[in-house]
């Protein structure tokens, strides 16, 4: 069985790092629901990786994508978005009219832990810690803006996160 109907599509929304995708397939399975994470179906539907189509085509044509992409997920029960998902207003209502927004709330500190090696990000760059600061701070705002739901995920285990989730979905029905 999948999500109720009440609840219909779980969109978690985010930073960079704050475990969407983590947090997506651990959900999925608690649930019995389809899962899908839209930056690899971006990629997979594209042919290139994230970084290769920033590269080749710019921020504003992986933009394009991502508001197509979110369009065509609307049939799965969780889906994990692009930290940069909130840069688009359209995106607010994709989502809004399919299903119920989360947003994984994590401390900044903690992106930068996670994030210290990554470099399969384009718009993160852990020598730049202060633009990545700003970057974060303008985002949050629009995280709290589009959410339906916010859930700290400060110290807690992936199954605590899941199950806050599981339990929102209850309290639905
Ligand atoms: C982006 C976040 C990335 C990916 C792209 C842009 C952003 O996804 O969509 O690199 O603008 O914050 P994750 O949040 O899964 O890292």
């Amino acid at each position: 069985m999948g999500v109720s109907e009440s609840m219909k599509t779980i969109y978690l929304i985010g930073f960079m790092g704050c475990g969407k995708s983590t947090v997506g397939q651990h959900l999925s399975k608690a649930i019995g629901g389809k899962f899908v994470d839209s930056d690899q179906y971006i990629e997979e539907k594209h042919g290139q990786v994230i970084a290769d189509i920033f590269k080749a085509f710019g921020e504003d044509t992986f933009r394009t994508y991502e508001s197509e992409a979110l369009k065509e997920l609307g049939t799965y029960d969780v889906v994990s978005t692009g930290g940069g998902i909130v840069e688009r207003r359209e995106n607010l209502h994709s989502m809004n009219k399919n299903g119920t927004i989360v947003y994984l709330e994590t401390p900044f500190d903690e992106i930068v832990e996670r994030l210290k090696s990554d470099v399969t990000r384009p718009l993160w760059n852990s020598n730049e810690v202060d633009k990545m600061k700003a970057l974060y701070n303008r985002r949050i705002k629009l995280y709290e803006q589009f959410a339906d739901v916010v859930i700290n995920t400060d110290g807690k285990t992936i199954e605590v996160i899941v199950s806050e989730i599981v339990g929102l979905k209850k309290n639905k029905n």
